[in-house]
């Protein structure tokens, strides 16, 4: 399962990419926003930092300015994935730039139904928002797993990018149900590490060292 970091905070980003745990980075227009910087000049600079795919979301909302800002994002570093929302014009634009070899992220999915037109239309990636589902009382969850076996049924390429994760739960049961990628702010990148008896467990073993004199030093 691919980890990717939804933040456009370059400190963060930079932060995280050392551990080498992050496969790639989305982004969206409210992110960005956060950021308070360039939009252009943002991607470029995670993009530089993230060899994996970077998605960039696109602001038109009729195809053909979509489809023109798709392509000048998808210009600007080759790791970049356009994201175009998950309307009809923004689908038409996922085919034209999927045919012309870009890849395109398909964002806020909310329904099997819109991740089968979306694999149809050649995206790279869709992006159900599981915990906005949650949000409405509906199961996130739910989604993935219907998802997952459609596409396991027709050996769609697309990869489930498991998106508006909100904790360490919602990553485990993505993996669980064979989501190919979770999405997700770096504070719950931050949880995954964390468990009380580890903690526990490094102290007490600390302790026994300090306990015989010796020098906590090995080399
Ligand atoms: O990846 C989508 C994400 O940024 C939305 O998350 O928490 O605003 O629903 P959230």
């Amino acid at each position: 399962m691919k980890f990717f970091l939804d933040t456009a905070e370059i400190d963060q980003i930079r932060h995280y990419a050392a551990s080498g745990l992050v496969d790639g980075v989305t982004t969206n227009p409210s992110l960005i926003a956060k950021n308070g910087g360039d939009f252009i000049a943002t991607i470029k600079e995670i993009a530089g930092i993230i060899p994996g795919p970077v998605s960039a979301e696109c602001l038109a909302t009729d195809a053909e300015t979509m489809e023109k800002e798709g392509r000048y994002l998808a210009g600007l570093a080759e790791n970049i994935t356009v994201k175009v929302p998950l309307t009809v014009d923004g689908l038409r634009v996922c085919k034209a730039l999927s045919d012309d070899g870009i890849m395109v992220n398909v964002t806020l999915c909310f329904s099997a139904a819109q991740a089968l037109l979306a694999a149809k239309a050649g995206a790279a990636f869709i992006s159900p928002f599981v915990g906005r589902l949650d949000d409405l009382g509906e199961s996130g969850m739910s989604l993935i797993a219907s998802i997952r076996t459609i596409y396991d049924q027709y050996a769609f390429d697309t990869e489930i990018l498991v998106a508006s994760v909100r904790n360490s739960l919602h990553v485990v049961e993505a993996a669980e149900l064979g989501a190919d990628v979770a999405t997700m702010p770096p504070k719950v990148l931050a949880q995954l590490y964390k468990h009380p008896l580890t903690d526990k467990g490094l102290a007490d073993f600390l302790a026994d060292w300090d306990s015989t004199g010796k020098a906590r030093s090995i080399v």
